[in-house]
């Protein structure tokens, strides 16, 4: 896929540092993204499968200071559409745009390589995450009963 961190010293904001950035995540990240990880869900990712992702390049951070938000995106099971994986950001960070920041850089990203749609699924009890998806023009496509061990999951998806 492309590669993004072949320019990892982009600026994110034009009135940001110049210490702020998206770039690929590479393992040094991976502590501080489990703690994000630890913060944000009640079901984490344990470190390994963020290990395993390392030589996905739609494994992103953002970076000021040190790591605070993450995105995983990746290709569906049919090949024919991306698929966000996951996204979070650190609590003392919320809204201040960081999510949609790395969202936009993984939407750029995926069109790079010809998708035009992209999927997620996200927990029914979740009314924040899918606000979020809704404000970045997401819409619902659908329900999967007991996709998560104690959740239904709600599919959203965005022509891109
Ligand atoms: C969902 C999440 C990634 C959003 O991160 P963020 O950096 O705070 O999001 P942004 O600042 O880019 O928010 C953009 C918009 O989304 C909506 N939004 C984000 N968080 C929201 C919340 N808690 N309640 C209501 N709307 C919210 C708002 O419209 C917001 O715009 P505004 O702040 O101008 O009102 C973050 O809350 C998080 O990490 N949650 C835990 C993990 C998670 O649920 N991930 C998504 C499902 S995989």
């Amino acid at each position: 896929m492309y590669p993004i961190n072949s320019k990892p010293h982009r600026s994110v904001n034009s009135n940001k540092s110049n210490d702020t950035m998206i770039r690929r995540a590479v393992i040094s990240d991976i502590s501080e993204i489990v703690e994000i990880e630890n913060c944000s869900f009640n079901v984490p990712w344990p470190d390994f499968l963020f290990k395993a992702h390392l030589n996905n390049p739609g494994f992103l951070v953002y970076v000021e200071g040190g790591v605070l938000g993450y995105a995983i995106v990746s290709v569906c099971d049919d090949k024919r559409k991306a698929h966000l994986q996951s996204i979070a950001v650190h609590r003392d960070h919320l809204r201040q745009g960081i999510a949609s920041k790395l969202l936009e850089w993984c939407i750029d990203l995926v069109k790079l390589y010809g998708f035009n749609k992209i999927m997620l699924e996200v927990r029914e009890m979740n009314i924040a995450g899918q606000l979020f998806y809704f404000k970045n023009g997401f819409r619902v496509e659908g329900k999967i009963e007991r996709y998560y061990f104690d959740d239904n999951a709600i599919v959203m998806g965005r022509d891109i």
